[in-house]
């Protein structure tokens, strides 16, 4: 076998790479890091992964023929980088390919807790006829604070703008007077400005050591009562139980959590809030949005094995032993 796909992927795509490689499908492996482990160590030249697969420093170490990992997909906190650079292993990724399905969900977020679609969904199924529960605000003309400008918080902004919001964003990567930035008209701003003056607020973080818990408690507390909170990146970068804490008594008017800290998540006192929506980890999962990753992955994948440069890569493999 030359390559292993360790978890769920579908497309026409795989059907091709299927023309000119072995491949493996187990979609459920991800779950096994022994039988993992075994494939690896087999001579497996490349494996695909999406978020699940944990790929160790450990488990490269018995990859001796492995020459490419392909993320399907942006987050990148599930590979060891720096143990696949050492390796000389080229770790290729999707990270534009679903950035518009994530900003789309996103704006579909923001739309269902200003309007309350999902409670009053329930409670109209459950024979309630409720108008004035469910009054809403409008978008327009309130303020949006983007944690995170990249290409999906850029995304985002963007939709969120023709709506008629205004943006502040929080990026220690950008200059205040950033291209980026301007042309968005968002003004760059200190996280805690950000947290204090948005009426949404919304993530758009990598997990890494600098961003896990930047949402803690003392942050999470600048929030204003009125404010919503939106994660659709990694569910590490806030602390959840600081969280249910302030949606339980009424601090924040709500949140909607694509993603959770743990996945699949254990039982938590979020599910009983009726203003929280909870989904599980869709945000990237459009038809579109996954045949672009699945394409992309797949023909960078089988561009290394054929000895060719991927064209998304993320990480700077040393030359082979
Ligand atoms: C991503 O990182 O691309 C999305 O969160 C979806 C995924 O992890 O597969």
């Amino acid at each position: 076998m030359e390559i292993l796909i360790s978890e769920a992927m579908t497309g026409q795509a795989l059907d091709r790479l299927r023309e000119s490689f072995a491949v493996a499908y187990e979609p459920d492996l991800w779950r096994d890091p022994v039988g993992l482990r075994e494939r690896l160590a087999s001579g497996v030249r490349a494996l695909i992964v999406r978020n699940q697969t944990r790929v160790t420093r450990e488990l490269l170490a018995v990859a001796d023929r492995l020459e490419v990992i392909g993320r399907a997909g942006v987050g990148l906190e599930n590979i060891d980088l720096t143990a696949a650079s050492e390796r000389g292993i080229v770790v290729a990724w999707t990270p534009e390919q679903n950035a518009n399905s994530v900003a789309e969900l996103t704006v579909g977020l923001i739309l269902a807790l200003a309007r309350h679609i999902p409670a009053a969904d329930r409670d109209t199924r459950a024979g309630n006829w409720n108008r004035q529960q469910f009054t809403g605000i409008e978008i327009l003309g309130k303020t949006l604070g983007v944690i995170g400008l990249g290409r999906i918080g850029a995304a985002t902004a963007a939709k969120a703008r023709a709506l008629g919001m205004e943006i502040v964003a929080y990026d220690p990567l950008l200059d205040t007077d950033s291209l980026r930035a301007l042309e968005l008209r968002a003004r760059i701003v200190p996280l805690e400005e950000l947290l204090a003056v948005s009426d949404v607020v919304t993530c758009h973080l990598p997990a890494t050591p600098a961003t896990i818990g930047l949402l803690d408690a003392a942050r999470l507390s600048l929030l204003k009562p009125t404010a919503y909170l939106i994660n659709t990146s990694r569910g590490t970068v806030l602390d959840e139980g600081a969280l249910v804490e302030l949606l339980a008594r009424g601090a924040i008017a709500g949140a909607a959590l694509d993603v959770r800290a743990e996945e699949p998540p254990a039982p938590s006192p979020l599910t009983a809030l009726d203003n929280v929506i909870l989904l599980p980890h869709i945000a990237a999962f459009t038809t579109e949005g996954q045949r672009r990753v699945v394409t992309s992955i797949c023909r960078d994948v089988a561009a290394v094995l054929r000895g060719e440069p991927a064209r998304f890569f993320a990480n700077f493999p040393l030359p082979r032993r």
